[in-house]
């Protein structure tokens, strides 16, 4: 199974900006084994295609898509658009955006079913907080967010979806998940997609981890079993820091 990285920018760089990062992490020297993307603002994204120009390595990856086709949705942006785009990735069901803008399980999963209609790899995150953390119910949440979030999803596909692990104790905390708990969660994840689908579409879904990952744990992440790569948000801002952490997930 191929590597998944994505840079994860948050409402960080406008479109100067963007094209800037495109251009810099262009000029590193980047692995090929592995699958990179980056999740840019929907602002950015054309500067950031425009910056990559023929290449393809980063792929382009969106932090948020509304469910429907079209319609009386302002301030929305949707998967059909996206994908006119060429946006390959979206990300969806970000912590952030369930703790500060209410996003439900039920909406989740709603976007990821819109997102793989159209063609979009949805990438849903999904993860417990401190106190849930510390009251032993890991696996319940887990299992309820992942049950709901692949209520309208297909088994079809070379890369029908992606799950993030995203312990919300760990994202831009500096207290990154132990990956033996990152595997744990995971084989969470994986038993929920096997009870609804099968054995072999949960072997074959990428599960990464996400929360204070950098250049120095991502080959810790990376060596474990059944963690599939990485979400990294403030160790991509810079982009010949983010290059490094490719090069460092791809020893080859
Ligand atoms: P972080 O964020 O790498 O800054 O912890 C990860 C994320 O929120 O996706």
């Amino acid at each position: 199974m191929r590597t998944l990285l994505i840079a994860n920018w948050k409402m960080h760089y406008g479109p100067m900006k963007a094209g800037g990062w495109v251009r810099a992490f262009r000029r590193e020297r980047l692995p090929k084994e592995i699958d990179i993307a980056v999740a840019v603002p929907h602002v950015s994204l054309a500067a950031a295609r425009a910056s990559l120009g023929r290449a393809s390595i980063p792929a382009l990856a969106s932090q948020n898509s509304f469910w429907a086709k079209e319609g009386a949705y302002t301030g929305e942006v949707s998967p059909d658009m996206l994908q006119e785009f060429g946006v390959q990735y979206c990300l969806v069901g970000h912590s952030e955006r369930r703790a500060l803008l209410g996003e439900t399980d039920e909406m989740v999963g709603k976007k990821a079913a819109a997102l793989q209609s159209a063609g979009i790899v949805p990438v849903i995150c999904v993860g417990e907080n401190e106190a849930q953390n510390k009251k032993g119910e890991v696996n319940k949440i887990l299992r309820q967010q992942v049950t709901a979030a692949l209520a309208g999803l297909k088994p079809e596909g070379k890369t029908p979806f992606v799950f993030a692990y995203e312990p919300i104790w760990s994202i831009g905390t500096g207290k990154a998940c132990p990956a033996q708990k990152a595997k744990e969660a995971h084989e969470v994840i994986r038993a929920a997609i096997q009870k609804k689908f099968s054995a072999s579409l949960a072997d074959k879904v990428r599960v990464i981890y996400g929360g204070s990952v950098d250049a120095n744990n991502i080959s810790e992440y990376i060596t474990t079993t059944g963690v599939n790569g990485a979400l990294v948000g403030g160790a991509s801002l810079d982009p010949r820091a983010f290059a490094f952490l490719c090069r460092t997930a791809n020893p080859a």
